[in-house]
């Protein structure tokens, strides 16, 4: 029943080309975005500001899961409704952000590891009763002279492979994120290498840990230059070099691949996106999708401000991301639906 319940959750997560929208920032991160435009940094403007996020009307249309963090899912609606409620109620599925964060790993400078295996179980547990259905967990490898290094590498892979064996034990569909970072000047064909490297790693230790393919949706970075590299390639190009890369590490039985958007402008996350759609949809073995953040909060943030009077310009922009995702997804985006 288990295995019926989480292979379902996890078609359904990259159904209808539709995508899910990552609203799980922690308490820092957020608070970080928050002061950089004069938000205040405290748990009622988080609400707010999430709740005009849940609110917006025709959300799902586009979007068919969203991913909170724990402070989210114990808070309500100004009207009193929680969190889960309004989202189920939407139609929109919800997930939780279950890890704890990334610190220094020992032995390994410039590398880190993520945290949050202990007492998962029994998070996972409360979660599953609470109505979340999926959950994600975010594994950070960092390219520099000399890193990642192979322990890294293999660090995170296994962690990320006890959480997903935990998450389908509980009953919820893990997804499982090993970001390469943008960060550094390093070139597309270094990005290339190092997520051919992390991911082959991580399906090795997914399939060590007994992880059902069918029950998880994969969350990597596309492959591209680092932001500081002279060399930008095109849009094309980046969507041809990601999509060989996960050709040759993904295995067909996963239900779908939902990229994040690591710090891309929400235009050419959409555009790239798009293009893997446009050039390859059709041949593919699991479908190509989007697990965004800032890629679809962003603009919708900048005009907030933190201000009631700017909700609606906001809702409209984050409408606005959404549909262009949703697009991408159906290689139509374009100018057109750029400007609408
Ligand atoms: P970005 O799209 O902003 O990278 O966020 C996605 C995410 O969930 C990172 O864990």
């Amino acid at each position: 029943m288990i295995t019926k319940n989480i292979i379902d959750t996890a078609k359904a997560m990259v159904a209808d080309n539709k995508g899910l929208l990552a609203m799980d920032e922690s308490y820092s991160t957020c608070n970080k975005r928050f002061a950089k435009l004069g938000i205040p940094e405290t748990a009622e403007f988080r609400r707010a500001y999430r709740e005009m996020i849940v609110t917006t009307s025709g959300l799902n249309n586009s979007i068919s899961g969203l991913i909170l963090f724990d402070e989210t899912i114990r808070q309500q609606l100004e009207d009193g409704t929680p969190f889960i409620e309004a989202l189920t109620d939407n139609g929109i599925i919800p997930g939780i952000k279950v890890d704890g964060g990334t610190v220094a790993m020992a032995g390994h400078p410039g590398e880190k590891i993520t945290e949050g295996l202990d007492n998962l179980r029994d998070r996972l547990t409360e979660y599953a009763k609470m109505g979340l259905r999926f959950a994600k967990w975010r594994a950070v490898i960092t390219i520099g002279k000399g890193i990642p290094t192979q322990a890294c590498i293999e660090a995170n892979a296994h962690a990320l492979a006890r959480y997903a064996a935990l998450c389908q034990e509980a009953g919820i569909v893990p997804i499982v994120e090993p970001e390469v970072l943008m960060d550094g000047d390093h070139t597309m064909e270094r990005c290339f290498e190092v997520t051919e490297q992390v991911l082959h790693t991580v399906f090795n230790q997914l399939y060590k840990q007994g992880v059902l393919l069918e029950g998880m949706i994969l969350k990597p970075n596309m492959i591209v230059p680092g932001l500081a590299c002279s060399k930008q390639e095109s849009v094309d190009e980046v969507a041809d070099a990601t999509i060989k890369c996960l050709l040759r590490t993904v295995p067909d039985a996963v239900p779908g691949i939902a990229f994040l958007s690591g710090g891309q402008s929400s235009e050419l996350a959409s555009a790239r996106l798009n293009a893997m759609n446009v050039r390859f949809k059709s041949e593919l073995p699991w479908q190509v999708s989007f697990s965004f953040g800032r890629a679809i909060q962003q603009p919708a943030l900048d005009i907030w401000l933190g201000k009631e009077t700017n909700v609606p310009e906001a809702r409209k922009a984050l409408y606005h991301q959404a549909v262009c995702n949703h697009a991408a997804r159906k290689g139509e985006y374009n100018n057109e639906t750029k400007r609408k």
